[in-house]
């Protein structure tokens, strides 16, 4: 049985009082909606500088405080970066990798990818990486491929043990931050080729216990169908995560409907 899991992704928002503000309306407002965290796994990827408040007041509440990119290496002279060792002294629970806006911004590289998810899982920390199609790719019909790719290089010398405690997002890049969602069918049918993928070289029982997440302009208003569909396991949200009510909507969807639509 797959946990759902709800990841919001901050990005480069929120200064720090926002982000006390943020989090102690989060606790109450899932306390009032009476949203079982028992069910559905939830974290908030943030900046570095909101993790430790985040940390105090999120404390024996089942929600995980993420964080958006680390290094590979666990100290030395990368002046700028953190390191996997940092975060689990936190208690930082996991980590984005591969987002489309480092690899886009920031030369970030499926090969680095690779090293990062080791050096998460050897950390404690759940990775989850991001992998997903250009509009170009999507309209010349190539995005498996480009996807597959992705994901193999990212996934180069993972083991076993380590993609098991690996989430894998598939945010198509035309759908992040503009409005424009996949519908739930395409969603749908990347999840399973995802997860193909991770089966022809982990095998199918592996591949069925991995989760998978959609990311790209999830909102409370599409939240259910998205969460509802038989490949999906949660979803990465971006600019709908910035408001509490919104994300809270969205943690709150029916845990009953996932994966009743093929
Ligand atoms: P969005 O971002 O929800 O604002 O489209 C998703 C993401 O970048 O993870």
């Amino acid at each position: 049985m797959r946990k759902p899991f709800i990841v919001a992704n901050w990005k480069m928002n929120m200064l720090v009082e926002d982000s006390v503000q943020y989090g102690e309306d989060l606790v109450e407002k899932l306390k009032r909606e009476n949203v079982d965290l028992k069910k559905v796994d939830v974290a908030i990827c943030v900046p570095y500088i909101h993790m430790a408040a985040l940390k105090v007041i999120f404390v024996l509440r089942n929600i995980c405080v993420g964080a958006q990119n680390m290094h590979y290496e666990q100290s030395g002279a990368y002046t700028g970066e953190i390191s996997p060792a940092m975060l689990s002294d936190m208690g930082i629970e996991c980590c984005i990798i591969g987002h489309s806006e480092r690899r886009q911004h920031f030369n970030e590289t499926s090969e680095a990818c690779a090293k990062k998810i080791k050096a998460a899982v050897m950390g404690n920390i759940r990775p989850i990486l991001c992998v997903g199609e250009t509009l170009n790719e999507r309209e010349s019909g190539r995005y498996k491929d480009a996807v597959a790719d992705m994901l193999k290089t990212s996934l180069e010398n993972i083991t076993e043990a380590e993609i098991l405690k690996t989430v894998i997002a598939y945010e198509p890049l035309w759908a992040i931050g503009t409005g424009k969602t996949a519908t739930s069918k395409q969603a749908n049918e990347m999840a399973a080729f995802v997860r193909s993928v991770i089966a022809e070289k982990y095998g199918k029982d592996i591949a069925d216990q991995v989760i998978i997440q959609y990311g790209g302009s999830v909102k409370p208003d599409n939240i259910k169908e998205i969460m509802s569909m038989s490949d999906i396991d949660g979803v990465l949200v971006g600019g709908a995560s910035l408001k509490v009510d919104d994300f809270v909507k969205i943690v709150n969807f029916d845990p009953e409907i996932v994966g009743k639509t093929e």
